[in-house]
């Protein structure tokens, strides 16, 4: 059985950096869907002639967007969202630390695990990377909570042999057995993969790092997540821990930890040595503008990135960030780029992208989602204007499908999400 949705539709099938007509905007769209998948995406009336049968569901007065996709969040972070005004380190010691302690209690783990995978499905995001818990049996309640809810999640234990509090320590060889029999239990598991996570270099032992580098030489298919150069003090620290690497990045590639399927966060103070290294990696950055405000860490260099080739996505960083928004996420960048040293004009269509189909390319998964590309699944964002909202008349009034794509950035917030499906099945809806 065929359904079409009908709305403003927008997707980014190409790369609107290197490519100014990637954007498609279809004011009068039709999404044709059938078996979880995309069949046809264009102007409604040629995909209603195409399909005489199909279903029409009427969604006009809001828009569809490809699900949204977060390639930097921490799931035993929600309840500590809003903590203002500190740095990284103070944060972590202060903020983040305590809280990720507490999920050595499994009950806990699981309440907070259903909390986290509500709010990803309610604010639009359909795939997220996100950084587990330290303890096993939490880490595996998320990928739980994740698979019931039906999402598509990238995550793994987070791994931790010094630097932080005892409890959040393990063993390498603890570490490692936990990792490979999640592994076991979850990836490749329906929607769901598996990242090997050491939380940072601060906190990893050469030992450690090696163990994580036999991890991703054993099993095929995993990614692998990290933070890096994100606060000055921090790669201080990092530099007098391993005073044999060039740099922070150095540390990881010593233990074969950086490829195509990296992603590492932040990289807010990195030299153009370290980008052009990241870019022969094919290795990606997620931008976490939000979070970069909030901890103070800095201005992204976007623009050296971008001349280096160097793929970039964006992550939430729940909760060093400000919420789970990814419309917001990608407003927060485009603002910022404003005011860097070396500004960076965003379009819509390039901010879109970033919050969607770049994702997808730093996670590997862009044949599958990511845009409207027939064949790919119909994982999909509908943002349904309020009555009488602001966001419903400025979308009423916008001159141009781009200012409409603007508006729903500036204007848009969670409220606005009406529906949100993964492989066209609802894992959220108030409509
Ligand atoms: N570096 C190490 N741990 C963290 C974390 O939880 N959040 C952020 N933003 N940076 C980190
Ligand atoms: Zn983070």
């Amino acid at each position: 059985m065929t359904e079409i949705l009908r709305a403003a539709i927008f997707h980014t099938p190409a790369n609107p950096f290197a490519n100014p007509k990637a954007l498609i905007a279809l004011d009068d769209g039709g999404l044709a869907i059938e078996a979880g998948r995309v069949v046809q995406c264009g102007d409604f009336a040629a995909v209603s002639a195409a399909h005489p049968g199909a279903s029409v569901r009427d969604w006009r007065g809001g828009v569809i967007l490809p699900g949204f996709i977060d390639t930097h969040i921490h799931y035993p972070q929600v309840r500590i969202l809003g903590g203002l005004g500190h740095s990284l380190l103070d944060w972590l010691e202060e903020l983040a630390l305590p809280e990720e302690a507490r999920f050595a209690d499994l009950s806990y783990a699981i309440t907070v695990a259903n909390e986290f995978v509500n709010a990803l499905a309610a604010h639009g995001t359909t795939t997220a990377l996100v950084f587990g818990s330290h303890f096993a049996p939490a880490t595996a309640a998320l990928f739980s909570a994740a698979e019931a809810k039906g999402l598509r999640i990238f995550s793994g234990l987070v791994l931790a042999d010094r630097g932080l509090r005892p409890e959040l320590h393990q063993t390498c060889e603890a570490a490692y057995r936990d990792c490979q029999e999640l592994i076991a239990r979850f990836h490749g598991k329906g929607r769901l993969g598996y990242a090997v996570i050491p939380r940072f270099a601060l906190s990893a032992s050469e030992q450690m790092l090696e163990a994580c580098g036999a991890l991703l030489r054993e099993t095929n298919g995993l990614r692998f997540t990290t933070h890096i150069n994100e606060n000055s003090l921090e790669i201080e620290e990092v530099a007098k821990l391993f005073p044999w690497a060039d740099d922070y990045l150095g540390v990881y590639e010593r233990f074969g930890l950086i490829g195509p399927a990296s992603v590492l966060a932040h990289n807010v103070i990195a030299d153009n040595a370290v980008l052009k290294r990241l870019a022969s990696h094919a290795a990606s950055v997620a931008h976490c503008p939000c979070s970069n405000a909030a901890l103070g860490s800095g201005v992204f260099p976007l623009k050296r990135h971008h001349e280096h080739s160097v793929r970039i996505a964006l992550g939430t960083d729940v909760g060093g960030g400000t919420g789970f928004g990814m419309l917001k996420e990608a407003l927060q960048a485009c603002l910022q780029q404003r005011l860097a040293v070396d500004p960076v004009t965003l379009n819509p269509g390039q901010m879109l992208y970033l919050a969607t189909r770049a994702g997808a390319e730093a996670l590997g998964i862009d044949s599958k989602t990511g845009d409207f590309e027939t064949g790919k699944a119909a994982d999909l964002v509908y943002v349904r204007p309020r009555p009488a909202s602001v966001l419903s008349a400025v979308l009423a009034h916008a001159e141009s499908p781009e200012h409409k794509l603007s508006a729903l950035f500036t204007t848009a917030g969670s409220d606005s999400i009406g529906e949100v499906r993964v492989d066209g099945e609802t894992v959220f809806g108030d409509n």
